[in-house]
């Protein structure tokens, strides 16, 4: 027989990741053992060696070879470890932990150039994994912010020798812009960041150039920095980062997936029904969270009316006992798209909260569990996660995994 160790990533500290870790394992048709210490596993007989060093998530090493995700982690102009590659960018509340993407995209069993759906895409995380392990992705969301933020995450690689040719106006027309004397006569040539903004052609090149204003004014606010240095140090990060993926993608002979994401309601997509092999999403937890407010300055930064996105937000309209009522109608017609969409047979990852709105508990995982399996969908595992920091709206996460059986 032939037998091969496996270790554990540094960073695997809790149950549900060790849980996450066997999943994957078991998705993979592999025979394990995990040996005392839980952080190494033995893989019995494994026949698909390679698969496994090119898409687990929880692992350092398969045998003497070393996984992609541990050296994808290793590109990384952060402190967080996270927040490897263009993860970082922005710093939107709520986000998915990466790692976890990756490992639930193998235990839904998604394969390279088949089509993952995540319909609440928020800051991008499903859409840079899927990328990153050959997946298409098609990601919605009703905030123009989150499409932004997906769009410059997975599409800037591309563009990045443009991306650079712009730097220096960009710095200028930026510093322009927010200096005190900006009324001042320019230079000839000399443009206001608005200005240099319409001046581009290149939609990924605008997109990477909007949201690296949108970085700085962010940070400047967060942290008290002058807002014309945090966009120079940001910049040079945001650069930096985008250039990693391309090498990322060049060193590891990555195939990236495609990336379709746009402006959608996860209430009506204009996708077709049975069109996608898996989903992987955590829909809004806005009963207990505002992302209108939260991210009021961006959105108005970006030209958007908060009433008229307020109105299409899910878990943000009405008051009291309305609110959770909306709050419920809306996440049953996501439900119900959800399970039109996907193919028969496929799996559904969805990652949702009880949260405690005006002192009441509001049970948000047994309603979601109750809704799915009305539709048809069976609920497969339940895993469950405690979430630190923000106990007094959210205690716990559970990342439930439904099959679509008819
Ligand atoms: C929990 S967040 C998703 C976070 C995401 N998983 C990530 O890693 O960043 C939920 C998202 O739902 C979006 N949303 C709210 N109402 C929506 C609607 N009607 N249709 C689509 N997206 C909506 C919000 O903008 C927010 O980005």
């Amino acid at each position: 027989m032939w037998e091969w160790s496996a270790e554990l990533i540094e960073n695997v500290q809790f149950i549900y990741e060790l849980a996450l870790a066997k999943l994957e394992l078991e998705a993979f048709g592999v025979d394990f053992a995990v040996r005392n210490g839980l952080r190494e596993f033995v893989l019995k007989n494994p026949s698909n060696v390679d698969l496994l060093v090119r898409r687990l998530a929880y692992f350092k090493t398969v045998g003497d070879k070393i996984t992609d995700y541990y050296r994808l982690t290793r590109y990384n102009q952060t402190r967080s470890v996270n927040q490897y590659l263009t993860h970082w960018i922005y710093p939107y509340k709520g986000k998915f932990h990466p790692q976890m993407i990756r490992a639930l995209l193998n235990i839904l069993k998604v394969e390279a150039e088949e089509m993952v759906l995540d319909p609440f895409i928020g800051s991008g995380t499903t859409a840079v994994e899927a990328q990153l392990l050959g997946i298409n992705c098609i990601g919605r969301d009703i905030s123009p912010l989150c499409v932004l933020q997906s769009k410059v995450k997975t599409e800037s690689a591309q563009a990045i020798d443009k991306i650079k040719e712009h730097r220096e106006e960009a710095i200028i027309s930026f510093k322009r812009s927010n200096s005190a004397n900006s009324s001042a006569a320019k230079e000839p040539n000399e443009k206001s960041y608005r200005e240099f903004l319409n001046s581009i052609n290149d939609e990924q090149v605008r997109n990477f150039y909007l949201m690296a204003r949108l970085v700085a004014v962010s940070d400047s606010a967060r942290r008290r920095r002058n807002i014309v240095k945090a966009f120079d140090k940001n910049l040079a990060l945001m650069i930096a980062s985008v250039e990693d993926y391309r090498k990322a993608k060049d060193e590891l002979g990555l195939q990236l997936g495609s990336v379709d994401i746009s402006q959608g309601d996860a209430r009506q997509l204009a996708l077709k029904d049975s069109s996608v092999q898996g989903i992987v999403t955590s829909p809004p937890y806005s009963i207990a969270l505002d992302y209108v407010a939260n991210d009021a300055h961006a959105l108005e930064a970006m030209g958007c009316d908060l009433d008229e996105m307020r109105d299409m937000f899910i878990g943000v309209r009405g008051k009291g006992e309305t609110r959770i009522e909306l709050y419920n109608a809306d996440m049953r017609r996501s439900f119900q798209e959800m399970h039109r969409v996907l193919e028969e047979g496929r799996y559904c990852a969805i990652v949702i909260g009880n949260a405690t709105y005006q002192q009441r508990k509001i049970k948000t995982i047994e309603f979601t569990i109750e809704e799915c399996e009305k539709l048809g969908f069976t609920l497969v595992k339940n895993i469950n996660k405690i979430i630190y920091g923000l106990y007094n709206v959210m205690q716990t996460d559970n990342t439930l995994i439904f099959r679509k059986d008819n």
